[in-house]
C-alpha cells in the first residue's frame, strides 16, 4: 500500500498547507472546499507563495512549474478524490460536519482508499462508523503552519490496520515531516493532550483574576522559553477553532470552560486570530 496522489479537503489554513506540501514533495495534491471563494484564495495563496519562494532563491522556476502541474483546486468532491489513493480531511472542528463528509466520501471513493482525519482532538474511530472499510481510516494530525511544522500524528485506532497506519506514515516521512506513530487513541493525542493541560491552567488564571492574558504569555515565553505563550498560540491556531472546541466540551459536561465569554466574544467580533489580523492581540 503506498500512497502516491492525495485529496485534501478543505482549504483553510491546514488543508492548503497539507495539500501543497504533499505537491512540493512529489505528489499530485487536489484541494476541495464547500466555499468557491476560499479554493479561489488557495490558488491566489499557493501562486503567491511559489513565487515567493523563486524570488528568494529557494526554488527554481521549473521547480515551481512541476509542483503547480501536480497541485489543483477542485469544486467538485467527486472529482477532487479522482486519482487519489488517500483523503485528508481537513474541515471545521465540528463533528457532525465531519460525519457527514466521512459518510459522503464512503460514497465516492474505493473502499481501498486511505481516509485521514487532521481533526485537532477527535480520535479517528469517532467516525469508524461513517465508513465501509473502517480499516483504512485513521488520524494524520498535522501541526500549524504545516508548511513548516515537522511533527505530525498518525494515531492508529482498533479499527485501523498497520498497513493504513505504515502507508501514512510513510507519507509524512516523504513529505519532509518527522512523524510519530500513536498505537492506542487519545483525544488530543499526546501533542494537544500535552498542551490542553497548559492552556486549561492558563485560562484559570485569567478567569480568576490572578493575572491578565498577557502575564500568561510572558510567563510562558519568557519563564519557559515557548516561542510562543498559550495565548499568541491561540492567535495562530484560530481564537475560532478553539471555540469551536469549548463549545463541544460545554456541550458534552455541561460546564462552561473557564474564558468561554471571552473567546465567544472575540469570534462575535470576528477577531479569529493571525489570519485576519486580530485576536486576542492585534497584528500589522
Ligand atoms: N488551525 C490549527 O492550528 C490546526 C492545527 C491542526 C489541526 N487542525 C484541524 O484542522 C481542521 C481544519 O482547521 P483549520 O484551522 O484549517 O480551519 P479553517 O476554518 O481555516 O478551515 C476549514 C475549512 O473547511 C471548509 N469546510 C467546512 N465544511 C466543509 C465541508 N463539508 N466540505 C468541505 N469543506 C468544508 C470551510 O469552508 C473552511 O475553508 C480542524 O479539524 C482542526 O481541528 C487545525
Amino acid at each position: 500500500m503506498e500512497i502516491k496522489n492525495i485529496c485534501v479537503v478543505g482549504g483553510g489554513r491546514m488543508g492548503r498547507q497539507i495539500a501543497l506540501n504533499a505537491a512540493i514533495y512529489g505528489y499530485g495534491a487536489a484541494v476541495y472546499d464547500v466555499a468557491p471563494a476560499v479554493l479561489e484564495d488557495v490558488q491566489k495563496w499557493a501562486q503567491e507563495y511559489l513565487a515567493g519562494r523563486v524570488t528568494k532563491g529557494r526554488m527554481t522556476q521549473e521547480q515551481v512549474d512541476a509542483i503547480q502541474r501536480r497541485f489543483r483546486v477542485e469544486a467538485d468532491l467527486a472529482k477532487a478524490c479522482e486519482g487519489a489513493d488517500c483523503v485528508i480531511e481537513a474541515v471545521v472542528e465540528i463533528e457532525d460536519v465531519k460525519h457527514k463528509l466521512f459518510q459522503q466520501l464512503d460514497g465516492i471513493v474505493g473502499k481501498d482508499v486511505i481516509l485521514c482525519t487532521n481533526s485537532s482532538f477527535m480520535v479517528s474511530s469517532l467516525f469508524a462508523q461513517d465508513v465501509s472499510n473502517p480499516s483504512r481510516l485513521c488520524n494524520m494530525h498535522f501541526y500549524n503552519p504545516a508548511l513548516v511544522m515537522k511533527f505530525v500524528e498518525i494515531v492508529q485506532g482498533p479499527h485501523c490496520s498497520d498497513e493504513t497506519a505504515k502507508a501514512a506514515y510513510d507519507f509524512c516521512v516523504n513529505t519532509g515531516k518527522k512523524p510519530i506513530w500513536q498505537k492506542k487513541e487519545i483525544p488530543g493525542f499526546a501533542g494537544n493532550f500535552l498542551i490542553a493541560g497548559l492552556t486549561e491552567r492558563a485560562h484559570y488564571l485569567v478567569q480568576n483574576g490572578y493575572c491578565t492574558f498577557q502575564d500568561v504569555d510572558i510567563a510562558m515565553e519568557e519563564g519557559f522559553h515557548h516561542p510562543m505563550g498559550p495565548f499568541r498560540l491561540n492567535d495562530l491556531t484560530g481564537v475560532n477553532l478553539s471555540f469551536d472546541m469549548m463549545q463541544a466540551q460545554y456541550k458534552a459536561t455541561g460546564k462552561k470552560p473557564d474564558m468561554y465569554d471571552v473567546y465567544e466574544d472575540l469570534v462575535k467580533r470576528g477577531r479569529f486570530g493571525r489570519s485576519v489580523g486580530h485576536g486576542f492581540y492585534d497584528y500589522e
